[in-house]
């Protein structure tokens, strides 16, 4: 059940004769979070505040098309096609997700759907998708509640709406919903934030606004371990105590660097918690290790790279092998000439994405 009653819509049910078929489209782009969100409780709130940059090239898009039910009934009726073609394991997904949300769009039961979506980023490239998929498919909903219902919120509501129901599709996918700079969960530090929706930060040093984010694909296969299993897993997690306590001390760092644009702080802080996420996946019960043989020869050559230039560049990592790389704008040429000499060799396939920080969300 939705843990509580923030949108909770019981009575929003339609006039099934009245409404006509129609279609909404949503382009949503993925995240890649700074400050680390790992570990959850309840239904899909964050054991502590995180903090992301919306990305610009990997997106998805998202067409929803709707229509009345022939036969009223219970069942969910949705068809779902990625890429085209049908996925029965990716549609029982979204069934899932569309039964848990109908407190809050009770409509969705009297309506049958065919959901067609597409990712930019080539498929199996090992992106996690969640986040841009998630987040398109929350956009089109309360896009969908507003045609059929009427405008009853503004563009803040819903931003903050749609942000709610993303997360609880997937949590970080609660962030997408923003350009730029976005945190996620409870922080002392940020105003208006909350562990039921994403807030957008906007006090940031413009550096960041050109931000490049390269990811390079170590390995395109599905991960042995999936995020829901290793957030479960940081519940008997040895250290993650001090973890969800670091991790919000970090939130008021990280926005301090952010504002100032002093980016050896912020780098020293982003490789730390992407090394952290991968020690708690390391440390816990039982073990796992989603790092490759290739993902540590990068970060040293990085780090070599860095040491003999001086360069500010970065990298994070997602739950996964892949690596971003992170730098400002004003050096992408000579960035450049080392990650195609030195990065793209150790990836598969010789597959990198160039990405930047991005505008958020745009409705088709
Ligand atoms: O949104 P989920 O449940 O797939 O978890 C994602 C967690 C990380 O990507 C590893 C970190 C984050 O904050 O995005």
């Amino acid at each position: 059940m939705i843990d509580n009653s923030y949108y909770n819509n019981s009575k929003l049910l339609l006039e099934t004769s009245e409404v006509e078929a129609g279609n909404v489209a949503w382009r949503s782009p993925s995240n890649i979070a700074l400050i680390k969100y790992w570990g959850k409780h309840g239904h899909q709130l964050p054991r502590n505040p995180s903090i992301s940059l919306t990305l610009q090239n990997a997106f998805t898009e998202t067409l929803i098309e709707y229509a009345p039910k022939d036969q009223p009934s219970k069942e969910m009726e949705i068809e779902f096609l990625f890429h085209g073609e049908e996925k029965p394991l990716f549609a029982q997904k979204i069934k899932k997700y569309f039964t848990s949300i109908l407190p809050i769009f009770p409509f969705l039961s009297q309506l049958k759907f065919r959901i067609q979506s597409a990712n930019s980023f080539p498929h199996s490239s090992g992106i996690a998708s969640s986040a841009s998929a998630m987040s398109a498919l929350a956009l089109g909903l309360c896009s969908i509640e507003e045609i059929l219902f009427g405008q009853t919120l503004d563009d803040i509501d819903f931003d903050r709406k749609t942000s709610y129901l993303a997360r609880l599709g997937s949590g970080s996918a609660c962030r997408s919903i923003y350009p730029g700079i976005a945190s996620w969960g409870e922080s002392a530090f940020i105003e208006d934030s909350s562990d039921y929706y994403a807030t957008p930060i906007t006090n940031i040093h413009e550096l960041y606004s050109t931000f490049q984010d390269d990811i390079f694909i170590v390995s395109a296969k599905e991960k042995e371990v999936s995020s829901r299993a290793g957030h479960g897993l940081m519940e008997d997690n040895p250290y993650s105590k001090t973890r969800y306590a670091e991790a919000k001390k970090q939130m008021s760092k990280m926005l301090s660097v952010l504002k100032t644009g002093d980016l050896e702080s912020f780098g020293t802080m982003v490789e730390n918690e992407a090394l952290t996420l991968h020690a708690l996946m390391m440390s816990s019960n039982p073990s796992y290790l989603l790092l490759k043989p290739n993902t540590l020869e990068m970060i040293e050559r990085i780090r070599q790279y860095r040491k003999e230039t001086d360069h500010p560049l970065y990298f994070t990592l997602d739950a996964g092998p892949n690596l971003h790389l992170l730098y400002p704008q004003n050096i992408i040429h000579e960035v450049r000439v080392f990650t195609e000499e030195q990065l793209e060799p150790l990836c598969e396939d010789n597959l990198w994405i160039n990405d930047f920080v991005g505008e958020g969300p745009i409705q088709l």
